[in-house]
């Protein structure tokens, strides 16, 4: 399903064209990184755009050497990249070949909470779901994984998990060619020993292995001036602290759910698990640089490690000039009058104390609300992510986020012993008995019970909602 996997002898194919003798790469990063496929959809008379997706069993070599059963959509490991338009009328197909029931998860999506393939939407072995929505919502790089209640972080580890690319006609000259300077980087790690447990501990997996889009020490052939790379954190628990091997600056251009006013320079970016960022490197021709995280002195972003060896070839394609302007959403504007809703991160288990139980409504939010969330976190590394909507970080401990974490997001990291105050702009799908989630992305926390659920009803009726759901 992926594309080929590279050895030496590809690397002298990518190099050769120069007419020089390839540069040997070291031996650790001399597997070509894996591009996920674009899933191709079938358009019908109606113009819906229809996409396949099974989830399915697989071996693959992940480390070398080390052969293991994994999951993955269309082929053994991880899924292809969606990519639709807004304005886009999409029927997904999801078929579930695996011997237990799992769902998908649109993550970042703005759709009825019927379709958003939470725990509720569960999808038995030999079962086949078909959500459908209309794409309404700027561009972003979303993605899209299992959301079973309790068996997340296992159907993820094992490999679930792919890119759902969100086009926007407003997108300015932002490098924009899929696998060639537009390239999606899913960062995940592995336990090497094997024998990783993903509910065990404190934060579950925390691998020493690290892979992107699959491949462990991967090289990329860079062949443009300039490179859009759409990072994806899609690890159990990992919080990357992602930094280049020479120091060089880059830009970021976008968060989870849009892109930025305008390109920040920086020299680092966190993504704690679920969050994304789109950067755009500039390379000059010939010369090679590795993509690192570095350690950020917190239990979930321990350790240096390599993740990509990028390799600019002897002639780049011109790029246009990054803009100085990027058609971003509109600021979430709080009215003065914004309902403020407070959770409280403690344990590994439970928000405000409850664990989340599947037939409890524990928040219950008028359509097209914007409202603050609080959220506390009293003890070690935590995240947050809400499901549906779109947020801006107001402040961390009353300090405001760095420049590049300004823009639209759905999940956000919440240091230990910290309060993150988010201002959150709800939809406007009513369903009084279809809840849509908010929880850590930390998947063994998540697994555990720190999740909760709400519903989005019609202003005014919020009272008349029965707090408990049968299933
Ligand atoms: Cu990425 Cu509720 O999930
Ligand atoms: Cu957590």
């Amino acid at each position: 399903q992926f594309l080929a996997l590279a050895t030496l002898t590809g690397l002298s194919a990518a190099c050769g064209s120069s007419g020089r003798p390839a540069t040997p790469a070291p031996p650790a990063f001399r597997t070509e990184l894996r591009i996920p496929p674009l899933l191709e959809p079938r358009t019908a008379r109606d113009g819906t755009r229809h996409f396949a997706l099974k989830i399915q069993r697989g071996r693959t070599e992940l480390l070398p050497g080390k052969p293991t059963e994994t999951w993955g959509f269309n082929g053994p490991h991880l899924g292809p990249t969606i990519r639709a338009a807004r304005g886009d009328r999409v029927r997904m197909s999801v078929t579930n070949r695996l011997a237990e029931a799992s769902t998908v998860h649109w993550h970042g999506m703005r759709l009825p909470a019927r379709m958003d393939g939470g725990p509720h939407q569960m999808i038995e072995p030999g079962g086949t779901w078909t959500p459908h929505w209309t794409i309404d919502q700027p561009a972003a790089t979303s993605w899209y994984h299992p959301h079973p209640h309790g068996e997340t972080a296992g159907h993820v580890y094992r490999g679930l998990a792919g890119m759902f690319i969100i086009d926007d006609g407003d997108t300015p000259e932002l490098p924009g060619e899929y696998g060639v300077d537009d390239v999606p980087l899913i960062l995940q790690d592995r336990d090497q020993a094997g024998d990783a447990d993903v509910l065990g501990g404190t934060f579950g997996i925390l691998g020493d292995r690290m892979l992107v889009n699959g491949t462990y020490a991967p090289f990329m052939t860079v062949r443009a001036e300039r490179v859009r790379f759409r990072v994806l954190n899609g690890s159990n628990a990992r919080r990357y602290n992602l930094v280049f091997g020479d120091g060089r600056r880059f830009h970021v251009v976008g968060n989870d759910a849009g892109l930025l006013a305008a390109p920040v320079e920086v020299e680092q970016v966190s993504l704690s698990p679920g969050e994304r960022a789109e950067v755009v490197v500039t390379f000059s021709a010939g010369e090679q640089v590795l993509l690192r995280t570095v350690s950020g002195g917190d239990d979930i972003d321990e350790g240096d490690f390599d993740l990509l060896k990028l390799v600019a070839a002897e002639r780049l394609t011109p790029s246009p000039a990054l803009p100085s302007r990027l058609a971003a959403p509109e600021a979430i504007v709080v009215p003065a009058n914004a309902r403020v809703r407070r959770f409280r991160l403690n344990g590994h288990d439970a928000i405000n104390g409850k664990e989340m139980d599947m037939s409890r409504i524990d928040e219950v939010v008028p359509a097209g609300a914007t409202e603050i969330w609080e959220v506390e976190n009293t003890v070690y590394a935590h995240n947050f992510h809400i499901h549906e909507v779109a947020f801006q970080v107001l402040d961390v401990d009353g300090q405001k986020p760095p420049p590049y974490a300004t823009g639209h997001k759905d999940t956000v990291y919440v240091p230990p012993k910290s309060t993150v105050r988010l201002a959150v702009r709800f939809g406007g799908f009513t369903d009084p008995v279809t809840p849509y989630m908010y929880h850590c992305h930390l998947l063994r926390h998540e697994d555990s019970g720190m999740m909760g659920q709400f519903v989005i009803v019609e202003p005014g009726t919020e009272d008349r909602v029965s707090r408990t759901i049968a299933h």
